[in-house]
């Protein structure tokens, strides 16, 4: 357990990707089944990138004590925190990654995969369309926001999370639930919940690794507050916990790290 200056969080630490993968699945299986032992579903919004791979194929592997086991698949709901601006069956694709991890397993009813339209051409609809479909399904009224059960998220080393990138507005959205800014270091729009939308959530969860995000880590969970530069410190859910997993690579240089 730690905290830092502005953020408070709560960090664990594991050997390696592997640790943290497996670590993730079983607290992912907490989640969903408190959730819906209490309100009879979760809502749960996955993150992309390559880090949550791994998590998304343990989840989907057969066991009497796998966390597959423990999920109660038929009243999971589960979105995303961010895609790319490309087609479902793009490589780039978030939904695909995911797809092909866990969703081919079958275990999630398909009405209960709520994926961000990023094939459309305009970037901005697809968030105006994932936007009302979080408003539908939160049945939330004009200054609502959802509530997620747990929210995954990774984080760049240039300090982003989701496709909250330094130097975009979506960085500084108070207003709408999804944004789509344009990238210019990728030279492509993507598409993103608001930072409101992962504050609200009861339970945000990180998952970083490797040596090449060490430094950034550092900034992020022990520096200045500095979020126009660095998003992830953005994250701080109010009302909420915020769980770091890293594995030790990229715990290296954190306060205390051996
Ligand atoms: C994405 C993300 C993004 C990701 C980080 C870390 O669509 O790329 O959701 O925010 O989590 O870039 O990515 P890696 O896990 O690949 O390092």
């Amino acid at each position: 357990m730690a905290s830092g200056k502005a953020t408070p969080f709560e960090l664990r630490t594991f050997p390696d990707g592997e640790a943290v993968a497996r670590a993730a699945a079983d607290e992912f299986a907490r989640v969903a089944a408190a959730a819906v032992a209490e309100r009879g579903r979760a809502a749960i919004a996955l993150a992309g990138g390559s880090t949550p791979r791994r998590l998304y194929q343990i989840l989907a592997e057969r066991g009497a004590e796998a966390p597959r086991a423990k999920v109660p698949w038929d009243a999971l709901h589960l979105f995303w925190g961010d895609e790319r601006h490309v087609s479902p069956e793009h490589a780039d694709s978030n939904y695909r990654m995911t797809r092909e991890a866990l969703l081919d397993a079958g275990l999630v009813p398909a009405a209960n995969v709520h994926r961000i339209r990023a094939e459309l051409a305009d970037a901005a609809e697809a968030a105006r369309l994932y936007e009302e479909e979080l408003r539908a399904f939160f049945r939330l009224r004009a200054s609502e926001w959802p509530r997620f059960d747990l929210m995954l998220l990774g984080m760049g080393a240039d300090g982003h999370t989701a496709s909250l990138f330094p130097g975009t507005d979506a960085v500084g959205e108070v207003r709408r639930l999804a944004a789509s800014p344009w990238v210019e270091k990728f030279k492509t729009y993507r598409i993103t919940l608001s930072p409101p939308v992962f504050n609200h959530a009861a339970e945000v969860l990180f998952l970083v690794t490797g040596a090449d995000k060490a430094a950034t880590l550092r900034e992020v969970l022990e520096g200045e507050p500095d979020p126009a530069r660095l998003p992830s410190q953005l994250i701080r859910p109010a009302d909420g916990r915020c769980l770091w997993f890293a594995d030790r690579a990229a715990a290296a240089r954190l306060r205390g790290a051996g």
